[in-house]
């Protein structure tokens, strides 16, 4: 007896930035964000719960890989086994429809695509409340992939996460603007996410600082969508964005996600706004760069920095749809 369902979901970029935990068991953020979900970008999941297997096994993108104890995949799996009372092992098949290489996040995809298809392949309820926690098991920033368009996660304060969930503040098609992914190398990030916000709570004397102004930069990032206000908007992105890696810069050791190639494009940016082209960068744990612009300029900002020495591509995402299910 097989129980199998398939689930798709799509990146999402923080334009308020979330670093740091505030419980590194349930995985609960110590920041509030503020996200879109992109029109591009994809992770579709297959799951299906086995009798007779002898323990979980993955595909990524035809690649078989090792599940170790204790890793995130597994947590999901183990919370989804006992909240449906067995002990069926699963076979997972993954796909990207982007370059994992490339050092974008997955993370994010994967993991909302996997709650949903493993809550579904095993009878769960699919309720926001249910996937919010398994994806944020896998994943911090992964239940904001769950819903479309601009998307707001609250730290919450409960000590389960309960009032830790995703909540759409626009959906996807209701305001022109884009994010243009400016890649700026290849090859995957040194240190992850998960370790360098550690490292920044335990080591970054700016953490407190940090912690402070973000919940600022949440509110001001929640007004700025309330009266589609994108330059408020973009000046909250850059600003969250910095702020983030003040902090990791000053973490021991410090943490620097920046190529060369990574200020190029920033300053491209900041001279492209000089110009009266309104447009506004941020960067993850890695070096590429996210530029918020207006679609109406999206075509000639996205020419511009592609002309960046250094640039390797530039791709262009309006906000998209949260996460679906598949039909089998
Ligand atoms: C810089 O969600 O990858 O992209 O919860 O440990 O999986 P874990 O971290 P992750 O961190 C995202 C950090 C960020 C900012 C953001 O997306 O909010």
């Amino acid at each position: 007896m097989s129980s199998r369902a398939t689930a798709s979901a799509r990146a999402n970029i923080a334009l308020v930035k979330y670093w740091g935990k505030r419980d590194r068991r349930l995985n609960l953020p110590a920041v509030g964000s503020l996200s879109m979900t992109l029109s591009a970008l994809t992770t579709t999941t297959s799951v299906s719960f086995e009798e007779g297997l002898p323990d979980d096994e993955f595909t990524l993108n035809d690649t078989p890989v090792v599940i170790d104890n204790g890793c995130r995949m597994r947590r999901v799996l183990d919370e989804v086994r006992s909240q449906a009372g067995f002990s069926k092992r699963a076979r997972v098949l993954s796909r990207n429809d982007f370059a994992t290489a490339a050092g974008l996040a997955s993370s994010a995809s994967g993991f909302a695509a996997l709650a949903l298809a493993a809550a579904r392949a095993a009878g769960l309820d699919t309720k926001l409340t249910t996937l919010a926690h398994l994806a944020r098991l896998g994943s911090g920033s992964a239940p904001r992939s769950l819903l479309g368009g601009i998307v707001a996660l609250e730290a919450g304060e409960s000590a389960d996460g309960s009032d830790c969930l995703p909540v759409q503040l626009t959906p996807e098609g209701s305001w022109e603007i884009e994010l243009l992914v400016v890649i700026t190398g290849s090859g995957s990030k040194e240190v992850g996410s998960a370790e360098g916000m550690e490292l920044s709570r335990t080591t970054s004397p700016y953490y407190s600082a940090w912690l402070r102004e973000a919940a600022r930069d949440l509110a001001r990032g929640r007004r700025a969508v309330a009266a589609r206000d994108f330059g408020a908007l973009g000046r909250v992105t850059e600003a969250s964005c910095f702020r983030m890696h003040a902090v990791a810069l000053a973490a021991t050791p410090a943490l620097l996600y920046w190529n060369g190639v990574t200020v190029e494009v920033i300053r491209k940016v900041q001279a492209l706004r000089r110009l009266g082209l309104e447009a506004y960068s941020t960067v993850d744990a890695g070096p590429h760069v996210k530029v918020l612009v207006c679609s109406r300029d999206s075509a000639r900002l996205a020419q511009e920095l592609g002309a960046v020495d250094g640039v390797l591509e530039v791709l262009t995402a309006r906000p998209g749809p949260g996460a679906w299910e598949e039909s089998e």
